[in-house]
């Protein structure tokens, strides 16, 4: 048997098969940031027995919104909408995370409702900003000062109670791509001396002290950690990456994590640089970090398999593919071919190229006939 069609223990959860389904922001949330109709079509469509989703990343309060029709889980009236969703994937057997994010200074004062986005320190970049007048550059930020980050962390706290209230199954930190907690991390925009910056320890704590948080909302086993080692999305940058994420990945080993998901580097955020290059970030963490590691980023079903075999990875999250096929793990396990996705759709609009892929079984002559 394949071992990524092996059952695998998860934190609490017992998983019958490896093939997850990544974090992907598509913007087809209600207008008040909850989760839409269409949301919890497309996550019903792509629940399977046994099978893990991660949502889209979520925001946790007003002004960490960075792009308009991404969802939030900062204020009651969110509930209702993620707990349709995540039953809806229940009653198909699945499991899903929700994941917490905050896009720190990728983002605009549109979005914010006023204030300056924040960030660790004040290293300005060229990014985008999804507003209510289209794509447009980011505003400039500001950087927080002690005080304030409390705040953020109780942010969070609240976000996670509410995810729980919701009925979902755990929740991921998102700390990859540039956004809030990963510009704290890298020191390319971390430039602070207080006690969130200058050593790796400094720039780790905030990390450290959200997950620490999520831990205590949550319980063991039901929380993971999303790292991009060697991304460049955001304009982030370490000056020793493997001594910043190997420490990260050490702490959170004895923090009774469900997981950690670590993004290979020849993706960049939503592009692939290189198909053939070689995974390196799960083996790299591997060496520290003795939980489930979910490895991200240019997968197939064959490279997939390699992965898990190698035993650096023990679970491949798939992030494209996933979008186009919604019954991606049955593709893969039977070798059956994958619909191509369509980039245009990824960010914002309607149904299409967001709840109207067909499954394999809807392609066969036999559905059409009868249709
Ligand atoms: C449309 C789109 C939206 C994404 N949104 C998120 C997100 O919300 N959070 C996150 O951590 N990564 C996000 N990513 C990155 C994916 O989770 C994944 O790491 C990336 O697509 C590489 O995997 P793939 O080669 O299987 O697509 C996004 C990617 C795409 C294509």
């Amino acid at each position: 048997m394949r071992k990524l069609f092996s059952p695998v223990q998860l934190g609490l959860f017992r998983l019958q098969h490896r093939v997850v389904h990544a974090p992907t922001t598509r913007l087809r949330a209600n207008a008040d940031d909850s989760p839409s109709k269409l949301m919890l079509e497309y996550y019903r469509q792509r629940a399977s027995d046994g099978g893990l989703i991660i949502t889209e990343s979520t925001h946790v309060s007003y002004d960490s919104r960075g792009y308009l029709g991404a969802p939030g889980i900062y204020q009651d009236s969110h509930v209702p909408g993620w707990r349709a969703i995540a039953d809806a994937v229940h009653a198909k057997g699945g499991r899903i995370f929700m994941q917490l994010g905050h896009d720190g200074r990728q983002s605009h004062v549109d979005l914010t409702g006023g204030p300056l986005p924040i960030a660790p320190s004040v290293v300005p970049f060229d990014g985008q900003s999804l507003t209510a007048d289209g794509w447009v550059p980011v505003s400039p930020h500001r950087a927080i000062d002690v005080q304030e980050i409390a705040v953020v962390i109780g942010h969070y706290r609240q976000a996670a109670m509410r995810a729980k209230e919701a009925g979902l199954d755990g929740v991921e930190l998102h700390s990859a791509n540039g956004y809030l907690v990963d510009t704290f991390l890298q020191d390319g925009t971390n430039r602070r001396s207080d006690a969130y910056g200058g050593s790796i320890q400094k720039r780790a704590r905030l990390l450290l002290e959200l997950t620490k948080v999520l831990v205590d909302v949550w319980g063991p086993g039901r929380v993971g950690v999303r790292l991009s080692p060697s991304g460049r999305w955001g304009s982030i940058s370490d000056s020793d990456p493997e001594a910043t994420f190997t420490y990260v990945a050490r702490q959170l080993d004895s923090m009774n994590l469900a997981y950690l998901h670590v993004i290979e580097p020849r993706v960049m955020g939503v592009e692939t640089l290189d198909p053939h290059q070689a995974p390196v970030a799960a083996a790299m963490l591997r060496k520290v970090f003795s939980g489930p590691i979910i490895a991200a980023g240019g997968f197939t079903g064959d490279s997939a398999e390699v992965m898990v075999g190698s035993g650096d990875a023990d679970l491949v999250a798939f992030g494209r593919f996933f979008a186009s096929n919604p019954d991606l793990p049955y593709r893969l396990l039977h070798d059956l071919p994958l619909n191509a996705y369509d980039r245009d759709a990824f960010w914002g609009g309607n149904h299409v190229g967001y709840t109207d892929y067909p499954r394999f079984a809807d392609t066969l002559p036999q559905a059409a006939a009868a249709a």
